[in-house]
């Protein structure tokens, strides 16, 4: 045997929402590396990431997606299976914080738009697991060869966050989500399909700049005392998240579901003494 090959994705179909994010594009590079045909799925950007992918030699489309609505997802589904008439891998990445959901100085929880709170328990549960979960899972849930899914959860779900309120929590029930799905669908459709989580520590990307950087480019209070708590002494690059999500979606990891794998530079487990 070799143990090479079990991190091989040749002739697999992935889909990743979000595909065009931060994280997402790196995702969705890792993937292509390893063989498998990438299905970039994004609001924004997808042709360009999809398109950058393909002049590296990977096999990739770009589809314009909302994954907080059930009938485009359908669609793309639909489009996914007279195509390739299977799907292997789903990495969801979409989500992210908002400002407006986010407490200061100035304003705290009481203050908080509900509906502002209410739209990043959307994106991020909803959006962010449930939905794709519910139609792309489906078809993944129809593969005889298995499959592999995997929700892009936070650190803010292991160990809430100040200031980012619905995020830490939307982020928690994704978690749970994961593991009560990796059961059902191990129990009642394949053992062979699988489903985790990753929970990222602290990366710089559009959604959380505000929060870890000011406009001079220096760290912010908060990034200072972040980067005081990571004992690897930094913020996460891309390539950092890269090795994992490879691992969980391959047959490396034939064994392993309903887990959520921080990957934090050692965040969650220090506790600042
Ligand atoms: N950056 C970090 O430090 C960090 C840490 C922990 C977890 N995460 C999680 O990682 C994931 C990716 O975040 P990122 O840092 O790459 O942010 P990003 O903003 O670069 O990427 C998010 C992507 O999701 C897409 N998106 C947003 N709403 C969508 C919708 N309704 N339908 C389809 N696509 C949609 C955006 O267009 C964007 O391309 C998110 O779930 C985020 O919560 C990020």
């Amino acid at each position: 045997m070799n143990i090479i090959d079990h991190f091989s994705l040749n002739g697999k179909v992935a889909v990743v929402t979000g595909g065009a994010g931060y994280i997402g594009s790196a995702v969705a590079k890792a993937l292509g590396l390893a063989g498998a045909t990438v299905l970039v799925c994004d609001l924004k950007n997808y042709d360009e990431v999809s398109s950058n992918l393909r002049t590296k030699g990977i096999k990739s489309l770009g589809y314009y997606i909302d994954v907080s609505k059930p009938e485009v997802v359908e669609i793309i589904s639909d489009k996914i299976k007279k195509k390739y008439e299977k799907l292997d891998i789903l990495v969801n990445c979409a989500g992210g914080n908002l400002p407006e959901a986010t407490t200061s100085r100035e304003k705290s929880f009481f203050d908080l738009p509900l509906q502002e709170i209410e739209k990043v328990v959307s994106l991020n549960f909803f959006g962010g697991a449930v939905i794709p979960c519910m139609i792309f899972g489906k078809l993944i849930s129809k593969n005889s060869d298995g499959g592999s899914i995997v929700n892009i959860s936070s650190l803010a779900s292991i160990r809430p966050l100040t200031r980012v309120v619905a995020y830490s929590a939307a982020k928690a029930a994704v978690n749970n989500f994961t593991q009560w799905l990796a059961v059902h669908i191990a129990m009642n459709f394949s053992p062979k399909i699988r489903v985790n989580a990753i929970a990222p520590g602290f990366f710089i990307s559009s959604q959380n700049r505000f929060l870890l950087i000011d406009q001079n480019g220096y760290l912010t209070e908060r990034g200072e005392k972040i980067i005081n708590n990571i004992p690897m002494g930094r913020f996460g690059a891309t390539e950092d998240i890269m090795g994992t999500v490879l691992w969980l979606v391959s047959n490396a990891s034939q064994y392993v579901t309903g887990t959520v794998i921080p990957v934090d530079g050692g965040f969650s487990a220090y506790t600042g003494v």
